[in-house]
């Protein structure tokens, strides 16, 4: 298949917008600041940079080297370069990414509802939901309240099909179009969190967020979950280990300067991010709001709570609560249509079909997952557990395969191109086109360091679990739920993975 079908980036901008669209997403918003937290702020930090440096960084560089080296999405790159067992990887890597798609989805059909809601009683009170103990309406404006109202309700249906329409008709024509979208969407959602930022650190006592975050405090740094924490953070943040990034860079010219390209994609994304805990945590220290919990608590109660709080006058807090989600809804937008055009490109490489099939069959399972994960009625009619079986579903997916794919897919790869390509030939595509040049230490890193390290946080990690899933989550009798979610993802990616491999 030649290059023009398969698509091309127009300019070089274009593909750094677009991969840094890609990097930029819930993670630097969310995930980063709740894990930060989780993690105890300053310890957070010094795991998270060598995070990194050490793995990735290096680890881009190897996935943007892949995408060029071979001119082909992940599984069919890795064949290229290392075999059937490269293959099957990829397609591992692949399917996985289908199910992280359709949580992550998911979560920009609430944000989206949120951010209808912020002209439509999220600030203001009398908010109810449909289970006690929130059947009452609420004396204050209550984000939490407010929330559980939309995960019962079946317009949720709604928006989950609005953002896959909008993901569909950015990836319709492939490159072209997500060109043109990121062009307008990644200057803006900058915008967006540099606004946010001033308004956070101007706030009286914001500052005491920010210091709570960069204070140094090295009594986290002998737990092994600060760092899988900061590891698992990295790899999500940077978009990397589900084969997203050698998708996009297969549509690069091959002589296009990788090293270069990796360093300016990780440094925007690491910088968006620090911002990002910036705004928040000055927002949460000024409010006296705890993060602690889940991520979904702190993007969907914690932070409209404190921004609720920002301004005596209804209209500025409206206005600052409608423009958070949106920031979410925008630089989600430009991350999941990466997380589906990966397994698209790859059905297109592989099955020869047509870019219109290929996202249909994506799309169908991620839109029946999305309504799942993004509307607990469905599983769980009678909202026993006050509504929050449906989150916990998410969160025991999340635990899985964000926590394990992409750490497990990082040190696979490193392995087949550190030793059955040979990190030499990689540190030689790499430099071949580029300014700055990898010294051998690279090869160390590849063959020894990066998978050493990542093959030990996934042992320890696993050793530290209890049972199959070791929150002590109330499912209310649907304690199967914890079991079968683990079993079915691996089930799937691995049967999949097999079928997608073995067939020509
Ligand atoms: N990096 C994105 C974020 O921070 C999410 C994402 C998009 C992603 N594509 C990916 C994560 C591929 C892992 C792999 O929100």
């Amino acid at each position: 298949m030649s290059t023009t079908t398969r698509g091309s980036w127009n300019s070089k901008l274009g593909f750094i917008l677009a991969a840094s669209g890609s990097a930029i997403g819930l993670g630097n918003i969310v995930f980063f600041s709740s894990n930060a937290y989780q993690y105890g702020g300053g310890a957070f930090y010094l795991p998270y940079f060598f995070a990194l440096f050490v793995l990735g960084l290096p680890i881009m560089m190897l996935e943007f080297g892949l995408g060029t080296m071979t001119g082909k999405s992940f599984p069919l790159a890795l064949r290229q370069v290392s075999g059937r067992k490269g293959e099957f990887l990829g397609w591992w890597a692949i399917i996985s990414a289908l199910f992280i798609t359709s949580y992550y989805i998911a979560l920009l059909g609430w944000a989206f509802g949120m951010m209808l809601g912020a002209f439509n009683g999220l600030f203001e009170p009398g908010v109810t939901a449909p289970f006690a103990p929130f059947a009452e309406p609420s004396p204050e404006p209550s984000a939490m309240i407010f929330f559980f109202d939309l995960i019962a309700s079946w317009k949720t249906i709604i928006f989950i099909l609005i953002i896959w329409s909008l993901n569909m008709l950015i990836l319709w024509r492939g490159t072209s179009t997500i060109e043109k979208v990121v062009r307008v969407f990644v200057p803006l959602m900058w915008l967006f969190m540099i606004c946010l930022v001033i308004r956070g650190a101007t706030l009286e006592g914001g500052f005491n967020g920010i210091m709570y975050l960069f204070t140094p405090d090295f009594s986290g740094i002998a737990d092994p979950t600060v760092w899988k924490g900061a590891f698992s953070q990295m790899f999500f943040s940077l978009s990397l280990g589900l084969g997203t990034m050698t998708a996009y860079a297969s549509y690069l010219p091959k002589d296009s300067d990788q090293i270069n390209n990796s360093m300016l994609v990780s440094f925007l994304n690491c910088g968006f991010e620090f911002i990002a805990g910036l705004a928040i945590f000055s927002i949460l220290f000024v409010f006296a709001l705890n993060p602690a919990g889940t991520t979904l608590s702190l993007s969907f109660f914690v932070i409209p709570q404190g921004i609720g709080a920002i301004s005596e006058y209804a209209w500025v807090v409206k206005i600052i609560g409608f423009a958070f989600f949106l920031l979410l809804v925008v630089a989600g937008l430009t991350s999941s249509i990466s997380l589906i055009e990966g397994p698209a490109s790859a059905l297109i490489d592989k099955l020869k079909i047509s870019r219109a099939k290929a996202l249909a069959m994506i799309a169908i399972p991620g839109f029946i997952g999305s309504i799942l994960f993004g509307l607990p009625t469905i599983v769980d009619p009678d909202l026993i557990n006050n509504g929050t079986l449906g989150l916990n579903l998410l969160d025991i997916t999340d635990h899985w395969v964000f926590g394990y794919a992409l750490l497990v897919v990082g040190f696979v790869q490193t392995v087949l191109m550190g030793w059955v390509l040979g990190a030499d030939k990689l540190r030689a595509a790499l430099n071949k086109h580029s300014k700055i040049k990898l010294g051998k230490w690279y090869e160390i890193l590849i063959k020894f360091i990066a998978p050493a390290l990542l093959l030990g946080i996934i042992v320890l990690s696993l050793l530290q679990e209890e049972g199959l899933y070791g929150h002590d989550f109330e499912l209310a009798g649907m304690n199967w739920l914890a079991i079968f979610i683990p079993i079915f993802w691996l089930v799937v990616s691995i049967g999949g993975a097999a079928y997608l491999t073995t067939r020509e």
